[in-house]
């Protein structure tokens, strides 16, 4: 990498930023003190843990009884108290925590006292339901003020949510529910995409009336008017039930180690993990990260482009900002409704500071052109940035000329659901490199390693892995702690898997390249090849099938899958189109297979393993490898 393609910060940033005054109280001089510092990672992140408001200071830091980590022992808080209360009583009360705009145009402002006063609302209502803490309360909900309202309800009551994207079909949704055994379903009449009414009261009865043996209730928020029918005793509207609720509800001293949430995501079997979240660590991790990775400040207006049912949201629309008192922009609908500008229209006219969000929306917009973003003012705009999938240098130029006018820079952050917050991103000091994540942050222990799980050489690609635990951190699947283990931790002893491919370079740089495992980067959201594949061979007339990623110039990875048919059954164009809609159907249309192959046979190892690698080979046109298991 040569020194022309590094983009250094501007003096002025660096000079006003959050980090740089956090290193000055401390009397660190530069970047690479505060890594060195930070090497002592208790220490670090106790005195993070610090800038929250705790009911109870903790006594021990950490007890890592590998690979299960505790934080902040002792310690009692509440997220919601932090992402709420303490705004609602203070300065902040009347400062506005969300501009909403709806898919039609309709615009809504929150301030802290009005989020609080509805959050409070509904966890009495939840409470006058009989739910208590370590309840599950599974959240099916559109982009709307509602979600994190319920989430925040939730929390205040010591209730663990499961947000299901909205996006996923009702078989996807019945699974999770039953998973999470859940009491409680939220769900909404519908949302707005592409100026249609998506129907989610209907997937959401279509989920019950295939067996949720766990839920009592249902309650239905009203957003766009779609006619729903209502079963009497189990379904209630918002409205009515929060109507007489009081405005008072005090969040409930929690041990840091609550769960706060489990969130669903794709591994490398057909069923889905549910990650863990708990209040304190999770707090500390994703306030830190926001705080001085996007150099959050008083007057910012910033806009997470994400979707509350994947962590980005979970982490960065809903609990990170809200913790910091900040001005956060909330989307309801489709990013080129009605036209490509919409994105812009909206910072041109709240005067958004940060943008964030992933790189397959930078490609679309890319493909759209920049007359787009050209005819609005973004002249507000102060830091971007990408998550979710490897941003291509080509993306990220475009993303920084286009958007950025030149002037900001892209904080590239990697990390997953599992991490809860950033792990390998820039701070506002950092000299970029287009289409590197650049260095693990302080406190945080991000390395590459070979087969052998011995450290590789720089320059020289390996396995991506994180060598001590972290606040953020899942504390383990959903009941499932073997699970846990196996998955993480077992291919080499004392190193985190994450199950990326990535190169570290002579500076220290990390270079994520992608799974390295049989999960797909679909638009930056995780898809499991043996989803897909469980998925299909559940139609009648499928008896095998293997799902392998091909490259797409705006999604990244779509899915491409190969079937044999059972006896009886012929390849056709009309089978084919009949069962991408069986997948689309069974796990939501982010699984829809882009291609479909009939084939009379897989390629199989002795072992009768599919061998995916080979179709993949096959398909884009690359050597083949290593075929001696091949049995035929
Ligand atoms: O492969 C990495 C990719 O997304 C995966 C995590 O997916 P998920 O848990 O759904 O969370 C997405 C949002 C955090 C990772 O294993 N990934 C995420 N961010 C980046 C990335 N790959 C490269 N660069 C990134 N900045």
């Amino acid at each position: 990498m040569s020194a022309d393609q590094l983009y250094p910060p501007s003096t002025e940033l660096v000079e006003n930023a959050n980090i740089t005054r956090w290193m000055r109280d401390r009397g660190i001089a530069s970047y690479d003190a505060l890594l060195a510092r930070a090497a002592d990672y208790e220490w670090y992140w106790a005195e993070m843990a610090k800038e929250l408001d705790w009911f109870q200071p903790w006594t021990r830091t950490l007890r890592w009884n590998t690979p299960f980590a505790e934080w902040f022992l002792g310690g009692k808080i509440n997220i919601a108290y932090n992402a709420l209360d303490r705004h609602a009583r203070g300065p902040r009360k009347n400062k506005v925590a969300y501009i909403f705009e709806g898919e039609p145009g309709d615009v809504q402002r929150w301030t802290y006292y009005d989020l609080w006063r509805e959050t409070n609302r509904f966890a009495n209502a939840l409470k006058r339901l009989g739910i208590q803490a370590g309840d599950r309360v599974t959240l099916y909900l559109p982009m709307i003020p509602q979600l994190p309202i319920a989430m925040l309800a939730c929390a205040k009551i010591g209730a663990v949510h499961s947000v299901i994207f909205s996006g996923f079909s009702s078989t996807a949704l019945k699974d999770r529910v039953n998973d999470a055994e859940a009491k409680l379903l939220i769900t909404a009449d519908g949302s707005f995409r592409r100026g249609k009414a998506v129907p989610l009261k209907a997937n959401t009865d279509a989920a019950l009336a295939a067996g949720t043996p766990s839920v009592r209730h249902v309650i239905v928020v009203r957003r766009t008017g779609l006619e729903v029918s209502m079963q009497s005793g189990r379904d209630l509207w918002w409205h009515d039930l929060t109507a007489a609720e009081s405005d008072h509800c005090e969040s409930v001293p929690l041990d840091s180690e609550a769960v706060l949430f489990t969130l669903y995501t794709s591994g490398t079997t057909g069923k889905p993990k549910g990650i863990v979240h708990v209040h304190g660590g999770y707090a500390v991790g994703v306030h830190t990260s926001l705080k001085y990775v996007f150099d959050l400040k008083e007057t910012d207006i910033y806009w997470c482009a994400a979707d509350i049912g994947w962590v980005t949201g979970h982490s960065y629309i809903v609990y990170a900002p809200l913790m910091l008192g900040a001005t956060s922009v909330m989307y309801e609908g489709a990013p080129d409704w009605p036209e490509p500008d919409r994105w812009w229209r909206i910072i041109a006219r709240e005067g958004v500071t940060i943008l964030y969000t992933s790189p397959t929306a930078i490609r679309m917009h890319m493909k759209f052109g920049e007359s787009w973003s050209r005819a609005h003012d973004l002249s507000t705009l102060r830091l971007l940035g990408s998550v979710g999938e490897p941003i291509n240098p080509e993306a990220w130029r475009w993303y920084h000329a286009h958007v950025g006018g030149g002037r900001c820079p892209i904080m590239d952050t990697w990390w997953q659901t599992e991490t809860g917050a950033f792990m390998v991103s820039p701070l506002p000091v950092t000299p970029l490199k287009p289409g590197s994540a650049t260095r693990p942050l302080p406190g945080i222990a991000v390395d590459v390693v070979d087969q052998s799980g011995q450290r590789s050489p720089d320059g020289e690609g390996g396995f991506a892995v994180i060598r001590q635990p972290w606040p953020s951190m899942l504390r383990t699947l959903y009941k499932d702690p073997d699970r846990y283990r196996q998955t993480y931790w077992s291919r080499w002893p004392n190193l985190y898997l994450t199950g990326d491919a990535a190169m570290r370079d002579a500076d220290g740089y990390l270079w994520f390249r992608g799974r390295a495992d049989e999960v797909l980067n679909v638009a930056g959201h995780r898809l499991g090849t043996s989803e897909v594949e469980s998925a299909l061979v559940a139609h009648p007339a499928v008896a095998e099938a293997a799902c392998i990623g091909v490259p797409h110039d705006v999604k990244g990875d779509v899915p491409k899958v190969y079937v044999t048919l059972k006896a009886g059954h012929q390849p056709s164009p009309q089978l084919a189109d009949e069962l991408k809609q069986w997948v689309a159907n069974e796990i939501g249309p982010i699984a829809r297979p882009e291609a479909i192959e009939f084939r009379d046979r897989l390629p199989k190892t002795r072992s009768g393993k599919i061998m995916r690698r080979l179709l993949k080979a096959e398909t884009l046109g690359k050597d083949v490898g290593d075929v001696s298991t091949l049995e035929d």
